[in-house]
This record gives C-alpha cells, sequence and structure tokens, in this order.
C-alpha cells in the first residue's frame, strides 16, 4: 500500500483555506493512507479558550470532518488528521481516521503540551485501533510521542501502523519515533507541520522533518525542517505482524511485565 504525509504550513484561524490546501495534495497525490499534522485546519497557538471555542468543531459531524469524509469518499483513500473538537463545553485535541466509506474513529491527545494545558481537556477515550481493510491503525498525537507507554500500548493490541499528527517543535521526536518503530517492531509516521506562529508575544517556530519510519528504523520517508512538502512510499504492513527480533527473541512474548513493577 501507499503510505503518505502532508507536511503542511496552516495558516493560523484560516480554515477554509485550510480545507483548501489539504484538498489539493490529497487530489494529487494518490496514496491510499496519507497523514496531515495536528490541527491542521486552524492553526495552533490558540490564546484562550473563548478563541479556540470559535473553531473548535463536533466531531463526527462538524464541518472539517464532513469535509474530509467527501475527500477520502472521492480519492478512495484513508485520512488521519489532527483538529479541534469541541464536546459540550469541553475542547479536545483531537486526531480522526477516516476512510473511503466515511467517519471510522477519533482520538484525543492524551499528554498535553505546555499551554495546550490552559485551553484544551486531556484525552478521556482509550487508544484506539482502527480497521483499515485488515490494517491495523492507531493515532496518537505530537507530544504522546513522549511517553513510550502510548505506543507499547497500541502495539501490544496489534497495530501495524502508529500515525502521529504533530505541531512539534522541538528536535528530538523524529529520533524516539524511530526507536518506537525498533522497540515495537511497527510502522510509525510522523506528520509534522512548518511554518511559525506569533501571537501573544510568544514565537513558535514549528520543526518539520516528518518522517515514516520501518519497524527496522529505517526512515522510508523524510521531509525538511522548514518547508511544506508531501509524497507516499510503498510499504507492506504485514512486516509489523513478526516480532522476532532474532531467532530467539520475541519481542512481546519476552517482556517480563512482573518485574516492571510501573
Ligand atoms: C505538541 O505536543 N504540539 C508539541
Amino acid at each position: 500500500m501507499k503510505a503518505g504525509i502532508y507536511q503542511m504550513k496552516p495558516l493560523f484561524g484560516k480554515k477554509e483555506a485550510n480545507l483548501r490546501k489539504a484538498e489539493t495534495v490529497i487530489s494529487n497525490l494518490k496514496c491510499d493512507l496519507i497523514a496531515l499534522p495536528e490541527l491542521f485546519s486552524t492553526g495552533y497557538s490558540f490564546i484562550s479558550k473563548a478563541e479556540l471555542g470559535n473553531y473548535a468543531e463536533q466531531i463526527p459531524g462538524g464541518n472539517t470532518t464532513e469535509f474530509l469524509v467527501e475527500l477520502a469518499c472521492k480519492n478512495s483513500c484513508y485520512i488521519a488528521a489532527g483538529l479541534a473538537e469541541i464536546e459540550n463545553d469541553d475542547l479536545y485535541n483531537t486526531a480522526v481516521f477516516i476512510g473511503p466509506h466515511g467517519f471510522i474513529g477519533k482520538y484525543r491527545k492524551l499528554h498535553l503540551f505546555y499551554k495546550e494545558k490552559f485551553i484544551f481537556k486531556a484525552g478521556n477515550l482509550p487508544l484506539q485501533i482502527f480497521n483499515m481493510e485488515g490494517i491495523k491503525v492507531s493515532l496518537i498525537i505530537c507530544f504522546d510521542w513522549i511517553y513510550p507507554e502510548v505506543c507499547r500500548s497500541v502495539a501490544l493490541k496489534g497495530a501495524h501502523i502508529v500515525i502521529h499528527p504533530s505541531n512539534l517543535l522541538k528536535p528530538w521526536a523524529q529520533m524516539a519515533m524511530r526507536i518506537r518503530s525498533v522497540e515495537n517492531r511497527i510502522f510509525t509516521m510522523i506528520a509534522n507541520r512548518v511554518g511559525v506562529e506569533s501571537r501573544s508575544g510568544e514565537r513558535l517556530k514549528f520543526s518539520g522533518r516528518s518522517q515514516i519510519s520501518d519497524p527496522k528504523g529505517e526512515i522510508l520517508l523524510s521531509f525538511p525542517k522548514a518547508r511544506e512538502a508531501f509524497a507516499c512510499v510503498d510499504i507492506d504492513p504485514a512486516v509489523a505482524n513478526d516480532k522476532l527480533f532474532t531467532p530467539h527473541n520475541h519481542l512481546f512474548n519476552d517482556r517480563k511485565p512482573l518485574m516492571y513493577d510501573l
């Protein structure tokens, strides 16, 4: 299958323009699975709950989710993307998984980063495994990377591919996700963004370098740090079924959970 990433530069607060950018890329890329960044339709640097509330949407049912459903249907593909969600008065940093036949599910970011803690509510849904025609796909969002338990949990549930919509600022996630691939023998896909947002006296520069790593930690796709990019590569998700590090080391069966004392 062809797995792709759109390393995007969302325009802050310009939802319609951001949706059109995604539409152009997804319609041209022709891949089976495409990942977009965290908060791709709105940008990142919201300064208050009130401001974010003007942009957050119901999932499913909101405009952005419906737009992605139509896009996935038109292009016969699966799409993973991050967007702001509102449920009652609560705001979540959420990612959706959508297929050619419609909305499949969502994941709410568990580990909020920096000032996200002031405006979003931490995720309250279990880590998800989504079925993509027999391939097991899971979503994590940005700062979730720093907790190895997250990828381990979904890998133990059988995930072949972990998709990682991101708005990364610091340089370590690419290295860590490569290791997450190796230690779990899974594919990982970072869909990071680029560009700068200056709001409320703070300047955030997003770090690009989106990548796809295979279960041996090989980098199959890697983007530059400061410009938009999109591409896809052929992957065989079944490779992630093999958890033998050597013929005598099964990464999961040889774990010693009783000794870890977490
Ligand atoms: C992040 O979690 N957006 C760094």
